[in-house]
């Protein structure tokens, strides 16, 4: 099968189209021909071999965990899918190689649901990652109807879901974003605010007594001002931010596959309540320039690479 892949750490000049042995199913996975895999900052981290420390690279290593396609192999155990389902997964495994940016990848079950009905099989792809992150995270930090929420990087692909799952729950939210996306941010159901030096200001006029819960989608500087705008009894949660856990006694989560959670996000969005941004698409053929757009770090929504 064709596949991106790269086989030492570098930029995206060391990804290259490759054929790979079509992959088996194990037990518990299926093997799925990929329509569409969005891409993910952290394929850009693993590739230049910054989290070398954390997970193991298998070279030839295809890069990518997101991925919407039709099942064309079961597994010995698998009754939860059918040939000729439409699946989305988070297929992260437990070293990085064998992704989705791939003809066809093996996706473990507990990784992948049935693809939301209402979403093209690209939209699909632009999902789970970022979809899951954004609810796992709201969840960690326990938001709920009435909270006043501040999410860091409202108009990035974790923050679009971000938005709107904690819309949906009942919060107040506030979003900061670039001033070029706050009518995107103001349409997810957001107050917008530009980061940046003014930020505790503009922000504390939305909630005067403070948030209770600060969500840090962005990273960089934006936990700084954490402690001066979060209320007394206030939470924070980071997914780029450790110091989320450290220094202010709240959460770092790092999402985890789950196709209960993947069911949840599609039933929002069969239902309405969550849309789905797709920025641009590239084909297979030009992931390499998918990822220097990426890193770029101010895309809307998410990129998806197509496959077929
Ligand atoms: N721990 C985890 O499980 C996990 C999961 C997913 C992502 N992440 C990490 O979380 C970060 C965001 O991921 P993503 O997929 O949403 O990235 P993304 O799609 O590239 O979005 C980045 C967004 O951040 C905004 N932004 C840039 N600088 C900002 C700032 N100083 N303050 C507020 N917003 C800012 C940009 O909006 P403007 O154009 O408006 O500036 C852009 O829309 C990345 O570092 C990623 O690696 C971690």
């Amino acid at each position: 099968m064709k596949a991106i892949a790269y086989s030492a750490f570098g930029g995206p000049e060391v990804l290259s189209v490759t054929d790979l042995p079509d992959p088996h199913p194990g037990p518990d996975s299926v093997v799925v021909e990929v329509h569409a895999a969005a891409i993910n900052p952290v394929d850009n981290y693993l590739r230049g071999g910054h989290l070398d420390g954390v997970l193991d690279t298998h070279f030839p290593a295809v890069p990518g965990w997101d991925v919407a396609g039709v099942v064309v192999q079961t597994g010995l155990d698998t009754p939860e899918f059918s040939v000729g389902d439409k699946v989305f997964a988070y297929a992260r495994k437990d070293v990085v190689g064998g992704g989705t940016l791939a003809e066809r990848v093996a996706l473990p079950v507990r990784t992948a649901a049935l693809a939301p009905r209402s979403l093209s099989l690209v939209e699909a792809a632009a999902v789970p990652l970022t979809g899951l992150t954004a609810l796992q995270t709201l969840r960690r930090a326990g938001v709920t109807e009435g909270d006043r929420v501040l999410i860091h990087g409202a108009a990035g692909g974790v923050g679009t879901f971000g938005v709107q799952i904690a819309r949906h729950l009942g919060a107040h939210v506030v979003g900061t974003a670039s001033a070029a996306n706050h009518d995107y941010v103001c349409d997810l159901g957001a107050e917008p605010v530009e980061y940046g030096e003014h930020l505790v200001e503009h922000a504390s006029e939305h909630a005067p007594e403070g948030f209770d819960k600060i969500i840090d989608f962005a990273g960089g500087a934006s936990l700084d001002s954490a402690a001066a705008l979060l209320a007394p009894t206030g939470t924070v949660a980071s997914i780029a931010d450790a110091r989320a856990a450290t220094e202010l006694g709240g959460h770092y989560v790092w999402v985890r596959p789950s196709s209960e959670d993947l069911a949840t996000l599609a039933g929002l969005i069969d239902d309405g309540h969550v849309r789905v941004e797709v920025a641009r698409t590239y084909p297979l053929e030009q992931a390499a320039e998918a990822y220097r757009d990426l890193a770029g770090g101010h895309t809307r929504g998410k990129i998806v690479v197509t496959v077929r």
